[in-house]
């Protein structure tokens, strides 16, 4: 393996997420400048170590709700956490797109199964892109790189003899995708989807995962923190005190022919979760990424899918030969009101309504401080609010305001040294120069809401610092500038280890708060953080809006109160298209002000990536007899080669516009739906380029 060459490849700057060229995406340009900081956290090179996350692959067969967003939310702030320390980090996240579910899926919207995953995927993608989710890679169970290494997998373990033919009879559940005993059942039905599993009996082949039973039991006695907290390893004990049976590994490709034909017999498809739990490897192998990241791999998910990710696959690894997980980390659910939330029950919250209504930062700080991890947490919209305005508007949001607001007033401004540090002083810089060190115990340790309540704890004592030396006071007596000057400096650094702390959950405001702080190109990193005096005396401090704005309590709960649909808490069909409550529509228009635009149908002839943009294509595109440039914002959306060929409608007068150093001349026509999907706006019949759209 050319590791060499595979480091090269997997250091391309991560996709930036605020650039983009389509007016479309115009209304979220602040929500997601937010998240992305000009200045990059710095890498150490002291004591680098590798971590390699990875969410689950989400079913294609429901659109990105709560539950997911958190899961890659917060996989997110823990890559961006060690990507802070200094360390080589991989985020993976992606799509698991096979198996009968979607199979039906697909039929329920007259799609084909690939038509129908292409689109929900593209959803899955272009929500984690507008929510500034980092991942460094998208995976989809459909794409030959995985399916290939899924076939590989499963002839070694076949070759091995662990794989072997058989009949079987037993109660499945569809939406699970597996059987289930009896016990397992709760009354008599799936305690997943509630609903009564079907008896059935096929012949299939079987993954002899009985045999590594007390393997795998033994394992998690010799490594206690395999799968944590404790109480999940607990749960996969229990189910491996009894025998665990061998697993179907196969479907007849008869009933379902939606999936990878099993290498040896190809009348039979993989099973699902064979299928998708080989994803976390297969995207690895692919950019000859395994040796670098494999051994660091630290699973992320959910206790509804424990037991695939407890019991089989550690098995089907060691019957692979590969080397088992760091770690299976697994939380609890976010329950709506109190009640379970999920695609299946059909309450599901949109994240993308969330962020756009509480700020992208705001919407993460809630999910990371609001549950402990493990332990399921309950969420409605009073609860967001209030702790937005706690712990960001009052606690950290004042901070800034008042330090600068004196700042201002008493020294135009501008950065004062500190002189001589007294015991209050030197008690706050402690308070902050030691919580680095317990900042990361509490990540490794799975403590997130703790570790962002011991940097606000901080802060509540900077806000009680500045009742305590009463700066005010200070600033009318001429004898007293000197300690004024270490009052104000000690509360500047406060603030500045402070940002660098929760930079991984509020990027974009902390961004902004080094912003406002004059040092927003200043480097830094998690080392940073406990060390004090980095601001240079003499900085000018930027002061701009409040960080986090109070959010009106009273008002929300009216809002909550009345009985039109709120958008954030809307409650929708499993799958279905959603339809807005009410389209907001723009002010009328004669039909001479619409003859004033030009539009004309056009045909792609090349499409590339834009040479500074990870987020922009280059298209060139024939009009009659001219050609023209059109650079526009849908690489999320479209492969380059897809787009080569394709008709589209463009807007030909519009002034042209430099895009990141390329002209654009014109605009290509899309829809865009809530959750961010765009589609190219195309002719349903042949039509000469130039041709006028009217
Ligand atoms: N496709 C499988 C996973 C295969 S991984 C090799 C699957 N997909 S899923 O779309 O159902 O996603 C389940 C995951 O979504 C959970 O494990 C969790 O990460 C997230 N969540 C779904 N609902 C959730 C809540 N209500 N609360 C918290 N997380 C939730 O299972």
């Amino acid at each position: 393996m050319d590791e060499g060459n595979a480091r090269s490849r997997l250091l391309v700057e991560p996709e930036p997420v605020a650039e983009t060229a389509l007016e479309i995406d115009l209304e979220l340009e602040d929500d997601l400048s937010q998240t992305e900081p000009e200045v990059e956290p710095q890498v150490g090179a002291v004591g680098r170590s590798t971590f390699y996350a990875t969410t689950p692959i989400f079913y294609v067969n429901a659109a990105p709700h709560m539950g997911h967003a958190y899961t890659t939310i917060l996989v997110d702030v823990v890559t961006r956490f060690h990507r802070l320390k200094g360390d080589d980090t991989f985020f993976l996240t992606g799509t698991d797109e096979h198996g009968e579910n979607i199979q039906k899926a697909a039929e329920a919207h007259a799609k084909s199964p690939q038509a129908y995953a292409d689109d929900v995927s593209g959803q899955f993608r272009s929500t984690w892109d507008r929510l500034g989710i980092r991942y460094d890679d998208f995976i989809r169970t459909t794409e030959e790189r995985h399916q290939k290494v899924v076939r590989e997998v499963l002839q070694r373990v076949y070759d091995s003899g662990d794989i072997v033919y058989g009949e079987y009879a037993g109660l499945y559940c569809v939406k699970c995708e597996r059987y289930y005993t009896e016990k397992e059942l709760v009354d008599g039905k799936c305690p997943q989807h509630e609903i009564v599993p079907e008896y059935r009996t096929e012949a299939n082949y079987f993954f002899r995962m009985e045999k590594y039973r007390t393997w795998l039991r033994d394992l998690l006695h010799e490594q206690p923190e395999l799968i944590r907290p404790e109480r999940y390893r607990n749960e996969v004990l229990a189910m491996l005190r009894e025998p665990i049976g061998d697993l179907s590994i196969s479907r007849p490709r008869e009933r379902v022919p939606w999936g990878i034909p099993l290498p040896w017999d190809e009348e039979h498809v993989t099973y699902v979760w064979f299928d998708a739990l080989i994803n976390y490897y297969s995207a690895l192998v692919d950019r000859g990424s395994v040796e670098r990241y494999w051994p660091h791999v630290e699973h992320f998910i959910a206790k509804d899918i424990l037991k695939p990710h407890g019991l089989f696959w550690p098995i089907m690894l060691k019957a692979a030969n590969i080397p088992v997980y760091q770690h299976l980390n697994v939380h609890g659910y976010w329950l709506y009101d109190e009640r379970k939330m999920s695609k299946s029950l059909g309450n599901v919250v949109r994240p993308l309504d969330l962020m756009k209504k509480y700020g992208n930062d705001a919407f993460r700080y809630f999910l990371v401080r609001d549950m402990s991890y493990g332990l399921d947490a309950n969420f409605n919209e009073p609860a967001i609010a209030e702790r937005i305005n706690a712990d960001l508007a009052n606690d950290l949001g004042n901070l800034l305001n008042r330090t600068l607001g004196m700042l201002g007033r008493y020294r135009d401004g501008v950065v004062p040294a500190a002189v001589d540090m007294e015991p209050a002083d030197l008690e706050l810089r402690q308070a902050f120069t030691d919580l680095p060190a317990r900042f990361t115990q509490l990540f490794d340790e799975l403590h997130f809401d703790r570790a962002l309540e011991s940097v606000m704890e901080a802060v509540r004592r900077a806000n009680k610092y500045i009742t305590d030396t009463k700066p005010w006071e200070l600033a009318k007596d001429e004898a007293s500038a000197a300690r004024l000057d270490t009052v104000l400096n000690t509360l500047l650094e406060a603030l500045r280890c402070a940002s660098i702390m929760l930079d991984p959950v509020i990027p974009g405001k902390a961004h902004e708060l080094r912003k406002q702080l004059g040092i927003r190109n200043a480097p830094f990193e998690l080392a940073n953080a406990g060390q004090w005096g980095l601001i240079p005396p003499g900085t000018k401090t930027v002061p701009g809006d409040p960080l986090f704005p109070r959010i009106d309590l009273e008002a929300l709960e009216r809002e909550i109160a009345e009985p039109a649909p709120d958008p954030a808490t809307e409650l929708l069909a499993d799958s279905e298209p959603e339809l807005a409550a009410e389209l907001e529509h723009k002010a009328e228009i004669t039909i001479n002000d619409f003859g004033r635009l030009e539009l004309r149908v056009v045909t792609v002839t090349s499409a590339e990536q834009h040479p500074n943009a990870d987020k922009l294509l280059v298209l060139t595109v024939q009009l009659g007899p001219e050609s023209r440039t059109v650079v526009s914002g849908i690489k999320a959306h479209y492969q380059p080669d897809d787009l080569v060929g394709k008709r589209l409608v463009l807007v030909t007068n519009l002034q042209p516009v430099k895009l990141r150093g390329v002209e654009s001349q014109g605009m290509i026509l899309a829809a865009e739906d809530d959750d961010g999907q765009l589609s190219l706006v195309t002719l349903d019949r042949d039509m000469v380029d130039g041709s006028e759209v009217r």
